[in-house]
């Protein structure tokens, strides 16, 4: 079980957030048509972010890029035919949850306490823009980010070093070590502490130690808790 690992960090300018499973539960369009989808429910919201991630990974190693929009519709067409799921209009009904996500509910004060502090705020995402632009409307989150960067502007994938660097490009940060980095996903926060950031995971869910490169820089099991730590 990955310890909680609380230390202050010193120097930090922005803060800057993973999207899906950070500030919004990818589970939530699966969990609010569990009526249509039975007992499987939970099963398939895991094999459908699963997929979603896997694609973007291999996509990004072949050199074929193409939007998180067209990547999570193709990894829910895998998670329906695996679950021999085939009612009519489920899939574009799920779609349109993807834009309409649940917000965790300690993101809104979480971000406050940030902002009191004077740190920057920013969001550095897999999503397409108008994927986080529908999200962030629906969340009511629409003003509150001065960057809301996508991996659309490098053209690969999360964890590539050029999505990292995009993100200090747009803040005009020279130093690495002045973004304080949040992501739920330990992949995405393991690589964005090697990348150079003070990297924050947040364990939304109990999980095991990632075998990954890139030194941590704080574990925590709530949003409200990086307003504490910078
Ligand atoms: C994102 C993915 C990793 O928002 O969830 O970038």
């Amino acid at each position: 079980m990955t310890e909680a690992l609380f230390k202050k960090l010193e120097g930090v300018q922005a803060c800057v957030f993973d999207a899906y499973g950070t500030l919004f539960d990818v589970a939530s369009p699966v969990m609010k048509l569990s009526s249509s989808i039975g007992d499987k429910a939970q099963d398939v919201a895991k094999l459908w972010r699963t997929k979603q991630l896997e694609y973007t990974w291999v996509r990004s190693l072949i050199g074929v890029h193409a939007d998180f929009w067209h990547v999570t519709r193709e990894a829910l067409d895998f998670t329906l035919e695996s679950f021999a799921i085939t009612e009519a209009g489920l899939a574009d009904e799920l779609m349109t949850g993807m834009l309409k996500l649940d917000v965790y509910a300690d993101v809104a004060t979480a971000l406050q306490a940030l902002r009191a502090k004077g740190k920057r705020l920013a969001i550095l995402s897999n999503g397409s823009p108008s994927m986080l632009d529908s999200a962030l409307r629906h969340a009511g989150l629409d003003k509150v980010f001065e960057h809301v960067l996508s991996v659309e502007e490098v053209g690969i994938y999360k964890p590539s070093r050029r999505v990292y660097r995009l993100a200090m490009q747009k803040l005009h940060i020279a130093d690495a070590p002045s973004v304080c980095f949040a992501s739920a996903n330990g992949w995405d926060a393991h690589a964005a502490a090697q990348f150079g950031f003070q990297a924050v995971r947040v364990m939304r869910s109990a999980g095991a130690t990632e075998r990954l490169p890139g030194k941590l820089a704080a574990s925590v099991t709530s949003l409200g808790q990086v307003a504490e730590l910078v």
